[in-house]
């Protein structure tokens, strides 16, 4: 049994690698350059006593990211990744007036272009098996819209659209699609971000663990989730519903 975390190397992808790996899993982590973080990861995964492998590629590169799953698939003949998360994004906030084009295309390009990238080559295989569970890892940016992030929200909210609409097209083979919408968590990504003010607005008065979303991500992926799909869960402390 293999799942795939995209940006599995640190933060919440990381994880969520752990906890797929705690449910049985082999873990597969998509890492795009920081070698260390993915090395520490596979070394974390391996000592849950599961198989555990990292493939460099960037998920907003159509042509590298097919080719490093063409090649996984073919190292791997009878075996196929039912469990797919796609969890790599960046975000490069800025008011849109003051938005560089190449950020609105970088930005648009891993978090949403990236999501075809990568399920269409798994999708497939879960044909076949009759099985499989993908993952979207999207923001309550994407529910919300946010300010300063006309490109991360625009992202993210397509990603929640294409889980809906993918959901309906391979419900009748087993396989279920669903989003996973996270306030503020506790990663690289909020680095810099004012914590002690932006926790006044959040009910729960704290800004979210990685393993908290992985929780989620893992319930999502399991074989007791299997009448939920094409759902955009929110965890967020209660900041947005
Ligand atoms: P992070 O910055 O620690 O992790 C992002 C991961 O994505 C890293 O491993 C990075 O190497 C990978 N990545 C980025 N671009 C990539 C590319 N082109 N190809 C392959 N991998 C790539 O941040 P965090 O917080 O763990 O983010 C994970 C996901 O959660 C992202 O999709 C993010 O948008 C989302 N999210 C995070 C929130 C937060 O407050 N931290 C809130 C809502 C959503």
């Amino acid at each position: 049994m293999y799942a795939l975390v995209t940006g599995g190397s640190r933060g919440i992808g990381r994880a969520i690698a752990l906890r797929l790996a705690r449910m049985g899993y082999n873990v597969v982590i998509n890492y795009q350059s920081n070698k260390e973080a993915a090395e520490d990861t596979l070394h974390m995964l391996r000592e849950l006593g599961v198989e555990a492998e990292a493939l460099r590629f960037d998920v907003s590169n159509r042509e590298e990211t097919v080719a490093a799953l063409q090649t996984w698939q073919q190292e791997h003949e009878g075996e196929y990744i039912e469990v797919l998360v796609n969890n790599a994004g960046i975000r490069r906030d800025n008011l849109l007036v003051w938005m560089e084009p190449e950020d609105f295309d970088r930005v648009l390009q891993t978090n949403l272009m990236s999501f075809y990238n990568v399920t269409r080559p798994l999708l497939i295989p879960m044909i076949v098996h009759k099985y499989g569970r993908i993952v979207n890892v999207a923001s309550l940016s994407g529910q919300k819209g946010l300010p300063g992030q006309c490109n991360y929200s625009a992202a993210k909210g397509g990603l929640i659209a294409a889980t809906k609409a993918l959901a309906q097209e391979v419900g009748k083979k087993n396989i279920t699609v669903n989003a996973v919408a996270p306030g503020f968590v506790r990663t690289d990504m909020v680095e810099g971000l004012d914590e002690a003010a932006l926790k006044k607005q959040i009910p729960l008065n704290r800004f979210g663990e990685a393993d908290e979303i992985a929780a989620l991500v893992a319930f999502l992926a399991s074989k007791d989730a299997g009448y939920i799909t094409g759902e955009c869960i929110a965890i967020n402390g209660g900041l947005y519903s």
